[in-house]
């Protein structure tokens, strides 16, 4: 394991932002997962795992402590099993995925990241969450200082949240995911996007055109981050859509003049609101300049580092659009992106 010093974070972050590391190694192998959890523990230094980099936003100070960054690799399919190394790029599973024309991953395409990422914050798009495929997820847990393996249910899955971000955040290192995918399987086309995308063929969509489709629909929202691109300097959704009362969403619809207010009725009664909504309701539109850092032109919710922005000024944005929903509507956002310094 080659330890390096004061390695400068930004480059390997979607939003471009960041300065060094501390210490900073690469795993290529799950024995290096494990020298590094021992070299945190020998200089009693912080640890964060770094994959894609394409939720996070770093600290202009960098971090203090040890960044280790997965790069383990492989693919292995036994049926319709597929065993996944954490460093693996997301939407290249994806496309070998659909490739083979198996179904349940389908709507997840052009999600920038890893797969290792994709139990921590349950990602999800276009109809489909990770956890309705996620079979096990194999992890070093730096409590028991073992490799353990979490199936579906021990993972408590939920809108953006698991286990890895909530109650056992720093536990376990994921290594591993295994999808349990369905052969020659329907396409989901369930999402008010896709089904508008849909609605004049005759015929039912195969996967491949579902993933196709999904990769054009996040293009067009910007949510497709293409280097060199206008926009591309972000970290996706800056915000969670936000849960509330069936109480509190119609007292929105009265405050707001009953405008068709976008809801999405969710677990236990409550509904979703679209977070990008809210910020077009306070004022804080597509194209929204502040300094260095704004808002994408052509989605609301994704934060952008326009030129040479720092975290310091992406905060700054954040602050006043969390403070002015909160003043209109009673609703504090949570950002979505990971916090590193
Ligand atoms: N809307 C606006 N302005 C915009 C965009 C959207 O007002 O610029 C409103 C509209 O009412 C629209 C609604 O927001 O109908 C929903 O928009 P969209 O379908 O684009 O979805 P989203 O709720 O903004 C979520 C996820 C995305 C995911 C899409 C599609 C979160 C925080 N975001 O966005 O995930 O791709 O649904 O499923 O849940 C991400 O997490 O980084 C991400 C991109």
């Amino acid at each position: 394991m080659r330890v390096l010093e004061n390695v400068p974070l930004a480059p390997y972050t979607t939003f471009g932002i960041g300065g060094p590391a501390r210490w900073f190694v690469e795993a290529h192998h799950e024995d290096e997962v494990v020298e590094a959890v021992r070299f945190a523990r020998e200089h009693a230094t912080p640890l964060f795992v770094l994959g894609g980099g394409s939720n996070l936003l770093v600290s202009d100070e960098g971090f203090p402590g040890l960044i280790l960054h997965i790069l383990l690799k492989g693919i292995e399919q036994n049926g319709r099993n597929f065993s996944v190394a954490a460093g693996e790029e997301w939407d290249a599973f994806v496309t070998t995925a659909v490739s083979q024309n198996y179904a349940g991953v389908e709507c997840l395409a052009g999600i920038p990241g890893s797969v290792g990422g994709t139990p921590v914050q349950n990602v999800g798009a276009y109809g489909q969450e990770v956890s309705s495929t996620i079979r096990c997820v194999r992890a070093f847990d730096c409590e028991q200082n073992r490799f353990v393996a979490l199936g579906r249910d021990d993972c408590h899955f939920g809108y953006r949240r698991s286990i890895f971000n909530t109650q056992a955040r720093g536990r376990y290192i994921v290594t591993r995911v295994e999808y349990d995918l369905i052969p020659d399987g329907y396409p989901t086309v369930s999402y008010k996007d896709l089904k508008q995308y849909f609605e004049d063929w005759t015929t039912m969509p195969s996967l491949g055109q579902v993933s196709a489709a999904v990769r054009e629909i996040r293009h067009r929202k910007g949510m497709l981050l293409v280097a060199g691109e206008p926009d591309a300097k972000s970290a996706g959704s800056f915000f969670k859509n936000p849960i509330i009362t069936p109480d509190h969403f119609e007292q929105i619809v009265v405050q707001t003049g009953g405008a068709n207010v976008p809801g999405y009725p969710t677990e236990g009664g409550q509904i979703k609101i679209p977070a990008a909504w809210l910020l077009e309701q306070t004022g804080f539109h597509k194209g929204h300049v502040h300094g260095r850092a704004g808002i994408s032109s052509r989605h609301s919710l994704a934060l952008i580092n326009r030129n040479g922005a720092s975290a310091g000024e992406i905060i700054a944005l954040r602050d006043r659009i969390v403070a002015a929903v909160e003043q209109k509507f009673g609703i504090r956002l949570e950002p979505e992106p990971v916090w590193v310094g």
